[in-house]
């Protein structure tokens, strides 16, 4: 059933997710009814504590899920060139699976994008990286041999590699993290994606080529109108870098709002958490999973709100029965039953290592 009762914004969807459930383990429910929409060059921050499902979710968004786990329902859908009908890339419920390898082939790395945190992975070790980026140029934009050189020296230029004739001959191992980094982005880039996926991609870097690249991505989005969905432990990049954010907890989506409003007036007890942790120390560069408490076993079905046993606000109607995202003003949405009650309004402190 869609959670999507009005559109989230204005913009047209270059990526839906509708209900999307993700099973690991041979049936353990990881990621539950996750629902949400990135507009056509947005810039949407995904955050919440480790293990709360997010690479889950940009995994099926790429139809690169680890083995044992798969989607076991929602929809995902893509939207096309503007004016056009969007595509539907799975029918209701239909396992990702179910989608060709030559269908994934036409979206993955042409119409969608990714990087990962750890880049050296993703590359081949016994090609040079220009040999890679004009493979990748040849298969998804059709160019011939000669045209993909050019472009991919280009493509290395743009993404702040120096002496990107040298660098088109190396091998990964001849290249630093952030160089890696940067190939792998060109690569990412170089079909013309509407959407990039950046699933912790600065955090293995040291802050200041994290700084570097996190630039980097939003001159990429400003000059191809890249949607960008971006997964980070950093509050401070979210803030300074994101339209929207989305917030998951065990699972599930808790909150979904325009960033200022959402880091202004959190609606939801965790995303009021997480800033309040965050705010102690360094803004922004601690990690998230410091919240006092735990959050439930992976799978495990609870009757009501997830975060009830962590929630300084929670009352007995919040562990009796399903807690739905609703819709609140302003094209939010929070998983809470008493999030009217929250906004603006005073709460009792969370402090480090206490227990509520
Ligand atoms: N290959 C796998 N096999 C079994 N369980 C998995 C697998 N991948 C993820 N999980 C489980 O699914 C849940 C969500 O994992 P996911 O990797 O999406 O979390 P995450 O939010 O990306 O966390 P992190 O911030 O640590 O990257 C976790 O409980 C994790 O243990
Ligand atoms: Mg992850």
């Amino acid at each position: 059933m869609s959670q999507l009762a009005e559109p989230i914004d204005q913009l047209p969807a270059v990526l839906t997710v509708d209900g999307l459930d993700v099973t690991v383990s041979g049936g353990v429910r990881a990621v539950r009814e996750v629902t949400f929409a990135i507009g056509r060059g947005e810039a949407v921050g995904l955050v919440g504590e480790s293990g709360s499902g997010k690479s889950l979710t940009c995994r099926s968004a790429l139809g690169v899920l680890p083995a044992g786990c798969e989607v076991s329902g929602g929809r995902i859908t893509l939207g096309a060139a503007a004016g056009a009908e969007p595509d539907t890339a799975l029918g209701p419920g239909a396992e990702l699976t179910a989608f060709s390898r030559k269908q994934w082939d036409a979206v993955r790395g042409r119409r969608v994008g990714a990087v990962f945190q750890d880049p050296a992975s993703y590359l081949n070790p016994s090609l040079t990286v220009g040999r890679q980026l004009t493979e990748q140029l040849r298969v998804g934009a059709a160019l011939s041999r000669a045209e993909a050189h050019t472009r991919a020296v280009e493509l290395f230029t743009a993404v702040g590699l120096h002496r990107p004739e040298e660098v088109f001959h190396q091998y990964p191992h001849e290249l630093s993290g952030g160089m890696l980094q940067r190939v792998l982005i060109a690569i990412a880039v170089s079909c013309s994606p509407e959407l990039l996926i950046a699933d912790e991609a600065t955090t293995a870097l040291d802050v200041v080529i994290q700084a570097e690249i996190l630039e980097l991505l939003q001159r990429l989005r400003a000059e191809q109108g890249l949607a960008l969905l971006l997964v980070t432990h950093d509050l401070a990049v979210v803030a300074e870098s994101c339209d929207r954010v989305l917030v998951m907890y065990a699972g599930e989506i808790v909150e979904d709002g325009p960033t200022a409003e959402v880091l202004a007036s959190p609606a939801h007890p965790y995303t009021e958490a997480l800033l309040r942790v965050a705010s102690i120390g360094a803004w922004g560069r601690r990690e998230l999973d410091i919240i006092p408490g735990r959050p439930p076993e992976t799978g495990a079905e609870l009757p009501g709100c997830r975060f009830a046993d962590r929630c300084a606000h929670a009352v007995a109607r919040c562990t009796e029965g399903p807690v739905a995202l609703h819709s609140l003003d302003g094209g939010r949405r929070a998983r809470c039953l008493r999030p009217a009650g929250l906004l603006g309004e005073a709460t009792a402190p969370v402090t480090e290592g206490a227990s509520v």
